[in-house]
């Protein structure tokens, strides 16, 4: 596939039209289905690149799960203007199998305990060279030694998030945090004949939390300074015992404009952004423009103000509640029953223009999360700025599942 990511905005500005152009592409299709607008990807792409002004972006493959989109946004390559450049995997199983396929840097977002993919890696040079393991701890390098793979190139994962007395924002992973804490496995690791290529820092409290209030923002301001800060000195005290770090990997798509101001960081990481699923409509940095959709069709009309559609119960991941569950965006003034949410096999419908759908009648939803919703589907549609339809496989319809 080609890559167009400096193609013009869409023509198609609102979600309605984008959806209109979806159903009208798509028509010939049966239900459930996912769709993804090629323009509204491609302008989104774009956007991401502007917004890390000039550093590169590296792709978080489980926000996307489907090669063809990976290979889209990598393709365009890296201009002096910024760009994607590398892959972040989220399992070494897959990031074996996406260098088998011809991927040639790629970062592992998280550590990985899996013993066999870790001998396969050991195994195969063209792998040890791709990729980059995570680590965060003397016991990871353990299991990859006891795995054979001593000499992996390894990338330390430090704690990004903020700590305000006993209070912390952002995620629970890494135990490091500290310069020295860093450097000290740092060293161990080179001693050890481990390659330590890079450190990462994923401010979720930052790329990962919507702009809801003006006690977010604050919080969000505070943190951005005090990472500025760490970020420095950890990179120092790294390098101080390894020598120049190829990767200081930072953020993620809510973070883009903050994290690649900090002149330590050498990349960022960006994946959501491309679909933008409904868990990123409230950002200020950026306006959401949703490229990603799921088509259901009514097949029962229980009462004259309710239709019910068949599939649609794909709810994400992360704490359980109403944001995480798929939202109904076409025809418009469509919402789901509160008895029932959105259902296993039956999605009930109601509101305004649930009386007019009848048995047949198509409608579009939005997920909360990104890649999440190509584990549901083999195929996902490319619909093009003309209408043309391109299927391309997900992972799950390569046959690949990774969790
Ligand atoms: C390590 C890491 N980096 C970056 C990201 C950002 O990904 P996205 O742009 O899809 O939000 C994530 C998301 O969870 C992550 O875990």
């Amino acid at each position: 596939m080609s890559a167009t990511i400096d193609r013009p905005a869409p023509a198609e500005t609102t979600t309605e039209a984008v959806v209109a152009r979806l159903d009208a592409a798509t028509s010939a299709f049966d239900a459930p289905f996912a769709a993804v607008h090629l323009p509204t990807l491609d302008a989104n792409a774009a956007d991401l690149v502007r917004r890390a002004s000039g550093t590169p972006i590296r792709v978080a493959s489980k926000s996307v799960r489907a090669r063809a989109v990976l290979e889209r946004a990598l393709g365009a390559g890296l201009t002096e203007s910024g760009g994607f450049r590398g892959i972040m995997a989220y399992s070494l199983r897959e990031a074996l199998w996406l260098v088998e396929k011809g991927a040639r840097d790629v970062l592992m977002g998280y550590p990985t305990v899996d013993r066999a993919a870790l001998a396969d890696l050991a195994s195969d040079a063209d792998a040890r060279q791709a990729i980059t393991l995570m680590v965060d701890c003397a016991e990871h390098l353990d299991v990859i030694a006891a795995a054979g793979a001593t000499g992996a190139r390894l990338c330390l994962d430090v704690d990004a998030s903020l700590r305000i007395g006993p209070v912390h924002l952002g995620v629970r992973r890494s135990p490091l945090r500290t310069p020295d804490a860093a450097a000290t496995l740092a060293r161990v690791a080179a001693s050890r004949g481990f390659a330590v290529v890079g450190v990462m820092f994923y401010e979720a409290q930052i790329a990962g939390l919507p702009d809801s209030s003006a006690a977010v923002r604050l919080v969000k301001k505070a943190s951005a300074s005090e990472l500025s800060t760490r970020r420095g000195a950890v990179v120092d005290a790294v390098t101080s015992v390894v020598g120049r770090l190829e990767i200081v990997n930072s953020g993620g798509t809510g973070s883009l404009e903050v994290s690649s101001a900090d002149p330590a960081v050498t990349e960022v990481t960006a994946g959501s952004g491309l679909f933008v699923p409904t868990l990123f409509d409230r950002y200020r940095a950026f306006t959401p423009r949703p490229a990603m959709f799921f088509a259901l069709d009514a097949v029962r009309r229980p009462t004259p103000k309710i239709a019910t559609l068949f599939s649609g119960g794909y709810i994400a991941s992360g704490p359980a509640g109403a944001s995480r569950v798929p939202t109904p965006v076409w025809p418009a003034g469509l919402k789901l029953l509160r008895n029932e949410g959105a259902g296993e096999v039956q999605t009930p419908v109601t509101g305004l223009a649930a009386s007019a759908l009848r048995i047949g009648d198509r409608v579009w939803f939005r997920h909360a999360k990104a890649g999440e919703l190509c584990e549901r589907f083999t195929a996902v549609h490319l619909v093009d700025a003309g209408g043309a339809v391109t299927t391309v496989p997900t992972y799950r319809g390569e046959g690949q599942c990774f969790g």
